[in-house]
C-alpha cells in the first residue's frame, strides 16, 4: 500500500569500491574548490587510514590544507566551534571527514556555523532551521554504521546542557560520500558489532517509523539483508574484506532510510543514554532495539512480520503478531552471538549505566524529536519501563 503522500532525497553523490579514495580530489575540482579540513579522530589516525588519503593527493593540484585529528567520542558544540576557527585560519574551503559519526558531525557542526547564521549552534537546533548552503563536505565513512554520509542529520553533544542536540535539515546532506574496503578493516571487534547494531536499527525503526514510504522501504530492507548476512562476519575477521565492504553499503542504505523516513523510540532511548550515561551510540541501540521492537508489536505487528523473512525466519506463519515476535527472536539471536564473540554489552548495566540514572535518561528520551516518527505513542513510564527492562 501507498502511503497517500510522500517525499524521499538523497543527493549525495556516491563512490564505493576499490581504490574509491583514489577519485577524491577528482570530486573537488568538480565541486571548485581546492583545500581540504581533514576531520578526524586520535584512533582513525593512529590505524594509519591517513595515508591512503595522503596518497591520493599524491598527483593532484589539490591539497589537504590542514588535519584536525581531535574529534571526541561523540561531537560536541565546543569541538565544532574550535573547527570551525580554524577552518578560518588555514584558509580551507571545504571539509573532508575521515572517521565514523563523531568525525562527520563535528564536520557538519563546524559547516552549520561557518554558514554565519548564527555564533552558537543552539539556535539552530531542530528540524528546517538552516537556511544557507554549508561549505563543501566528503565523507569517508570509517565505521559501518551511522551512515551520516547520506544523512540529512547531524547529532552534536552539548556540553552545556548534557544532551545530544540533533540539526535535520537538507542542507546537511554531504556532497560526496567515499565507501572505500580499506576503511574500515581495522576496525577493532567490539565497535563493529555495536556500529553494525546502529545500522540495523536505522532499518528496522525506518521500516516501522510512520513516514515510511515505498523508497526508504526499498533501502532499509536492503540494508537488513546485508546486516544479516554479513554482521557476523565481520566481527569474527575484521580483514574480510566482502563483509567490510557489505556493512559499508548496509551502513549507507541504513542512513538513506533513516534520513527519509526518521528513527523512533530506540533511537530517542540512545541518544539520552548516550547524553546522561555516555554509552556508546550504537551499543545502547543495540542493546535497546528488542525493547523497543517489544514496546511498538501491537501498532507494527505487520511490517515487524515483513521484517522476519529478511532477518533468516521461516515463512509461512499466519498471524502477523506471532511472526513480528519472531523477529525479535532473531534481533535476540544476532545480539547473543555478538556478545559472544565481541563481548558487545546487552544490558545497560553491563554499559555504565547505574540504575539511578534511568529516570533522567527516561525524561530526556521523551523530549527527543525521533519519538515524533515512533508508530506507537512513548509517555515517560513507557522509557522507563523500556529501560528497566533493558537494564
Ligand atoms: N548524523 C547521523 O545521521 C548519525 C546517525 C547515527 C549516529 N550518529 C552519531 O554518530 C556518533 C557515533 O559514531 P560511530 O558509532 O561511527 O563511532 P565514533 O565515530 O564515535 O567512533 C568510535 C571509535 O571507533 C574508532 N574507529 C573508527 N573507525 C575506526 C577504524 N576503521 N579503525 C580503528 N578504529 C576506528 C574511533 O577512533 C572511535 O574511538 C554518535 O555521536 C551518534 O549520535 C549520527
Ligand atoms: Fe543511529
Amino acid at each position: 500500500m501507498l502511503p497517500a503522500y510522500y517525499q524521499f532525497y538523497c543527493p549525495v553523490k556516491i563512490l564505493s569500491g576499490d581504490n574509491a579514495l583514489g577519485y577524491i580530489p577528482f570530486e573537488m575540482t568538480l565541486l571548485d574548490v581546492s583545500r581540504a579540513m581533514v576531520v578526524t579522530d586520535r584512533g582513525v589516525a593512529g590505524a594509519g587510514l591517513l595515508s591512503f588519503l595522503e596518497a591520493a593527493f599524491a598527483d593532484s593540484d589539490r591539497r589537504i590544507g590542514h588535519v584536525f585529528d581531535e574529534v571526541p567520542t561523540d561531537s560536541s558544540n565546543r569541538v565544532a566551534n574550535r573547527l570551525a576557527d580554524l577552518f578560518r585560519e588555514q584558509k580551507c574551503d571545504c571539509f573532508i571527514a575521515v572517521g565514523g559519526g563523531s568525525a562527520i558531525d563535528t564536520a557538519k557542526g563546524a559547516a552549520i556555523v561557518l554558514s554565519g547564521e548564527t555564533n552558537d549552534l543552539l539556535d539552530l537546533q531542530g528540524a528546517e532551521r538552516i537556511r544557507k548552503d554549508l561549505t563543501p563536505l566528503i565523507v569517508v565513512p570509517t565505521t559501518a554504521g551511522t551512515g551520516s554520509e547520506a544523512t540529512r542529520v547531524a547529532v552534536i553533544f552539548n556540553e552545556e546542557n548534557n544532551v545530544k542536540m540533533s540539526f535535520v535539515s537538507d542542507k546537511l546532506y554531504p556532497r560526496v560520500a567515499v565507501l572505500d574496503p580499506r576503511m574500515t578493516l581495522t576496525m577493532p571487534p567490539r565497535i563493529t558489532a555495536s556500529t553494525g547494531m546502529d545500522a540495523l536499527t536505522h532499518a528496522v525503526e525506518a521500516y516501522l517509523s510512520v513516514q515510511k514510504n515505498p523508497l526508504s522501504d526499498a533501502f532499509a530492507l536492503l540494508a537488513v539483508d546485508l546486516v544479516r548476512r554479513f554482521l557476523v562476519r565481520a566481527t569474527e575477521d575484521g580483514r574480510d574484506r566482502e563483509a567490510r565492504f557489505a556493512m559499508a553499503n548496509a551502513a549507507l542504505f541504513g542512513g538513506i532510510a533513516f534520513s527519509n523516513s526518521m528513527v523512533g523510540v530506540v533511537h530517542a532511548l540512545a541518544h539520552a543514554a548516550g547524553a546522561v550515561g555516555h554509552v556508546p551510540h550504537g551499543t545502547a541501540n543495540a542493546l535497546l532495539l528488542p525493547w523497543g521492537m517489544e514496546h511498538n508489536l501491537d501498532v507494527s505487528a505487520k511490517p515487524m512480520a515483513e521484517l522476519s523473512f529478511h532477518l533468516g525466519g521461516a515463512s509461512g506463519f499466519l498471524d502477523p503478531k506471532e511472526q513480528a515476535e519472531s523477529t525479535i527472536s532473531l534481533v535476540r539471536n544476532l545480539l547473543r552471538k555478538l556478545n559472544r564473540i565481541s563481548g558487545l554489552p546487552l544490558r545497560l548495566r553491563d554499559a555504565g549505566v547505574g540504575e539511578d540514572m534511568l529516570p533522567a535518561i527516561a525524561r530526556t528520551a521523551i523530549n527527543d524529536g525521533a519519538l515524533l516518527y515512533n508508530p506507537g505513542e512513548v509517555t515517560y513510564e513507557d522509557a522507563l519501563g523500556i529501560l528497566q527492562k533493558a537494564f
